[in-house]
């Protein structure tokens, strides 16, 4: 009887684990973006709002930001800096970044 209970607790406890596990991966992906773009905030403003005569990335289109990263990091395009960060990230790690930009209120 104990041995049941103690059972069914392991398995309600594994099945919350198993949600939990799959909750934090989709936030995970949300939270790499954000994480990531920390970086960027000392220059183009907290959350991407610039002050000053950085671009301003927050609402910024995504997939402009992506081409942009894209453009800087093969060398297409030429900056004075962002060559340099740019060649820094994966495809992926941009994917985010634009991600995180685009979705922040202008
Ligand atoms: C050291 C300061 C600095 C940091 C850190 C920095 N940037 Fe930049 N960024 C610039 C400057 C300056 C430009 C203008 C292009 C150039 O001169 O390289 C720019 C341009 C851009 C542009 C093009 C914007 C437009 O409208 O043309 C994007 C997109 C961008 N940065 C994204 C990022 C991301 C994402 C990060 C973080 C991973 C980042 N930047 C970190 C200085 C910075």
């Amino acid at each position: 009887m104990k041995n049941y209970a103690s059972f069914k607790i392991a398995i309600v406890a594994g099945l919350s684990l198993a949600t939990i596990g799959m909750a934090s991966s989709a936030s995970a992906q949300m939270a790499s973006g954000q994480v990531l773009a920390n970086t960027c905030f000392s220059c183009h403003g907290p959350a991407g709002h610039s002050a000053g005569d950085m671009p301003t990335l927050a609402g910024k289109d995504g997939e402009a930001i992506k081409f942009l990263l894209e453009g800087y990091r093969s060398g297409n395009l030429k900056g004075t800096v962002m060559n340099r960060i740019a060649k820094g990230y994966s495809s992926e790690e941009i994917k985010a970044l634009a991600g995180y930009f685009s979705s922040q209120a202008k």
